[in-house]
């Protein structure tokens, strides 16, 4: 690809992981050197990222639901998500970065609570269409952790949500969720071994998107790295 096409592509990149991965710090310094490259990004989340979206995000990180109540709740939260945020940007040339898309509730939804994966393969044919194909990443930045890791790395760090205060077990499940996933779209997903220090993951993910031709100017330590590491 040329800087040319790479400068008027929206590019969307999701990235994904069990809570206390550690994506968050890499999202800022992606948006900081994405922005020294000199591209538009939009910056945004799931389930959220419209103020209809957020309000279902509430409810879903702090209310007891079924299985299918919360599935339906996040597949809304991303029809609205899609149709008002991503793909006007994504038309309009930007680089979205989104923290947690569909993998996600394959994850936490399908492999953490066990919900139907076929219901959830129905669910994500009807929300993310668009121009008759199935809206997905380009590129899904996959932080892959030991879950007894994370649980280390988070405990004591805040209230929980609904999600976080899930035994070890979930998040084992919650892992295997994600690794069938990124076994079935390999061309899109990319593995970061997150156990390492901050720095090593930086460089992970970045030399993967240079080697895609998605970066060309790398930020070596970026203001985000300016905090202490989690
Ligand atoms: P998270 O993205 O980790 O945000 P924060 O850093 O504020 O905690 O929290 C979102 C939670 O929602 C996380 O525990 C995973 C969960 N989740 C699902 O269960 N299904 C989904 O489809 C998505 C997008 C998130």
């Amino acid at each position: 690809m040329t800087d040319n096409q790479t400068m008027s592509n929206g590019l969307f990149i999701s990235f994904e992981g069990i809570d206390g991965a550690g994506k968050s710090t890499h999202i800022e310094g992606l948006t900081e050197t994405f922005q020294q490259q000199g591209r538009r990004v939009t910056l945004t989340r799931e389930p959220g990222g419209t103020p209809l979206a957020e309000t279902l995000r509430g409810l879903v990180l702090n209310q007891a639901m079924d299985p299918l109540t919360e599935a339906l709740l996040i597949f809304a939260a991303r029809r609205d998500h899609l149709q008002q945020v991503i793909e006007p940007a994504l038309a309009r040339g930007d680089v979205v970065l989104c923290d947690r898309f569909t993998d996600a509730t394959f994850a936490y939804q399908g492999g953490g609570r066990g919900f139907d994966l076929q219901v959830l393969q129905q669910l994500e044919q009807w929300v993310q269409l668009q121009d008759g194909k199935v809206r997905q990443p380009d590129l899904t930045l996959w932080f892959a952790l030991d879950p007894a890791i994370a649980a280390q790395r988070l405990a004591g760090a805040r209230v929980p949500d609904r999600f976080e205060s899930q035994p070890l077990a979930f998040f084992e499940q919650v892992h295997a969720g994600y690794a069938a996933r990124a076994e079935q779209a390999p061309h899109r997903f990319i593995t970061i071994d997150a156990s390492q220090t901050r720095h090593q993951v930086w460089q992970q993910l970045t030399r993967a998107l240079i080697q895609r031709g998605k970066l060309s100017i790398v930020v070596p330590i970026p203001k985000a790295f300016q905090s202490p590491a989690p």
